[in-house]
């Protein structure tokens, strides 16, 4: 759509050896939380999640679950996009390695890096991680036990010796630094750029890109005994969704490619910041805008792991607390970049704290009292004092706010000052007392309901990428047109005194557990 300003967001594409839980799920709301903001904004997005579903971890997987790779890909694949579904994720494709428009990209990818003479054959004899589809240089690899070695992340490492076609990635670290140096914003947050850039500055090794002891993945053009490294085909991805080969004018890839956001998790930093640019240059393809490598949960202080038993469905907390409860926590617990834990506390007083005793009450309050002292009618503003134009001119300040931390993927940041807007709705609700204005001072009632009311509405429509339900939920109590929910309606489409709304129903309950009712009933 000319005229909008194009941008692209994807997830990692999640490989299909496992099933979906609450990593994944944080990734792809961070990702969904970016496209509803940025279409909010007046942009022309397009947000991609997907599955990784070739490689020697996801042959593995099948053999060990007696079935075919492309039956396990089938079966786990769905189970991903389930999941978006689940989590109300408004991607616009989601693509799967091994669909042929995939094949097709990745191949002519390959052609246009062998023609650039960067792809020569060898052969690779050395260390490689199955688990993290990652070869390792012996200087990399830490003692395991029995005498077995482990790559930096703990994964096992096995022995790999076979020819082998490799990728020229030594000639690109000029190149590559070049890049971080002048793109200081290519990766963030900054403490991941400054370690690749020190990865980096150390040497590279030139890449093997293809594997012959096994055949679950795409062919070598030219070459059939070879198939390609997992990763060259999964990168590809982000391309192959627009299309490529296909980049003349007017086509996705000609709109949508550079202006690309992906964000990842810091596990896999290294692929999308060294391998990814790398091929895009010897391919003469432009590299994205943005990675930004998110942090590791922990769950309840553990590492999340199937043998430890401490992996948290998705499926199970939205269940336990809502989905826009638990697409809040996950955005607000931690700060964009960092680690953290998931405890079941953290979520219950967030929950009960910021969502049903400040959101909640905040609209709960103003909404029963206009029902109430006002007929279910927007009341009319009349003379605005000091105190009202300073509320209604934080509420008016959060777009600005808001755009500023969204644009460096800091979340928890825009909801903190999205929330302090809230706690000053609260104390004003306090100080002005719609309760005493109502015997003493009907008009002063009104232009306090309606600066409380236009606060909410502000605020709403802000928390609609993190909470769509919910703000959907409040809107409607405040009959705001489902046309005039997108930012440019928070200047242009102020609400209008004499709308009649609809009798109030609490947005966010408390959260009350299982056991404390037990307890109190005992
Ligand atoms: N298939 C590759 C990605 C290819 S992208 C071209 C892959 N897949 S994965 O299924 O292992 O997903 C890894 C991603 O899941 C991480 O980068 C991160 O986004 C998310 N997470 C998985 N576990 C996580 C945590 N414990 N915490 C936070 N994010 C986690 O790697």
């Amino acid at each position: 759509m000319p005229g909008r300003t194009p941008f692209y967001v994807t997830t990692p594409i999640y490989y299909v050896n496992d099933k979906p839980h609450i990593g994944h799920a944080y990734t792809t709301i961070a990702c969904d939380v970016m496209a509803r903001f940025k279409r909010l904004d007046g942009y022309d997005v397009k947000f991609l999640t997907g599955t990784d579903e070739h490689g020697q971890k996801v042959q593995k997987s099948a053999d060990a679950a007696g079935v075919s790779p492309q039956e396990l890909a089938d079966r786990n694949s769905r189970n991903f996009k389930d999941l978006a579904q689940l989590l109300k994720i408004s991607n616009d494709d989601f693509i799967r390695t091994t669909e042929k428009r995939q094949h097709r990209a990745v191949q002519a990818l390959w052609e246009r890096m062998l023609a650039a003479g960067d792809i020569y054959l060898g052969s690779y004899s050395g260390w490689y991680s199955v688990r993290d589809e990652a070869y390792y240089g012996a200087d990399e690899l830490r003692d395991g036990p029995n005498g077995t070695k482990l790559a930096p992340t703990g994964a096992p490492v096995e022995w790999v010796e076979e020819p082998s076609y490799f990728f020229r990635l030594s000639a690109f670290q000029d190149r590559l630094l070049k890049l971080y140096e002048e793109r200081p914003d290519f990766i963030m947050p900054s403490g991941k750029r400054s370690e690749v850039v020190s990865f980096v500055k150390g040497g590279l090794r030139d890449l093997s890109i293809s594997r012959t002891t096994f055949d679950w993945g795409i062919r070598v053009p030219g070459d059939e005994s070879h198939v390609m490294y997992v990763w060259l085909d999964a990168l590809t991805n982000y391309i192959t969704a627009l299309g490529y080969p296909v980049t003349e004018e007017g086509s996705p890839y000609a709109r949508y490619w550079p202006h690309a956001l992906h964000i990842v998790g810091k596990d896999i930093l290294r692929f999308h910041t060294v391998y990814w640019p790398a091929f895009l240059l010897s391919a003469g393809l432009e590299p994205p805008r943005r990675v930004f490598a998110h942090g590791w949960w922990t769950v309840e202080g553990e590492k999340m792991s199937k043998s430890l038993g401490k992996v948290v469905a998705p499926e199970d907390l939205l269940e336990a607390y809502g989905l826009d409860q638990t697409r809040y926590f996950l955005m607000r617990e931690i700060p964009f970049g960092n680690d953290g834990d998931f405890s079941r506390k953290a979520m219950i007083q967030r929950i009960n704290g910021e969502l049903a005793n400040d959101y909640g009450n905040l609209v709960q309050r103003v909404l029963s009292m206009i029902q109430k002292y006002c007929d279910g009618a927007l009341p009319k503003p009349a003379e605005f004092l000091e105190a009202d134009r300073k509320l209604l001119g934080a509420a008016q300040s959060l777009l600005a706010t808001v755009r500023a931390e969204l644009d460096a993927q800091a979340f928890h940041k825009a909801l903190d000052a999205i929330w302090s807007v809230i706690g000053d709705g609260n104390r004003y609700v306090d100080e002005q007392a719609p309760w005493s204005l109502r015997k003493t001072d009907t008009v002063r009632l009104g232009t306090v309901l309606h600066t409380l009311a236009e606060t909410i509405r502000h605020v709403a429509i802000l928390t609609q990428p993190f909470m769509p339900d919910a703000s959907a939920r409040i809107l409607d109590q405040l009959a705001v047109s489902p046309f005039a929910r997108d930012f440019k309606a928070l200047s242009e489409a102020p609400l209008s005194a004499g709308t009649a709304l609809p009798p109030p129903v609490p947005v966010f309950p408390r959260h009350v557990e299982a056991e404390k009712t037990e307890e109190g009933a005992a």
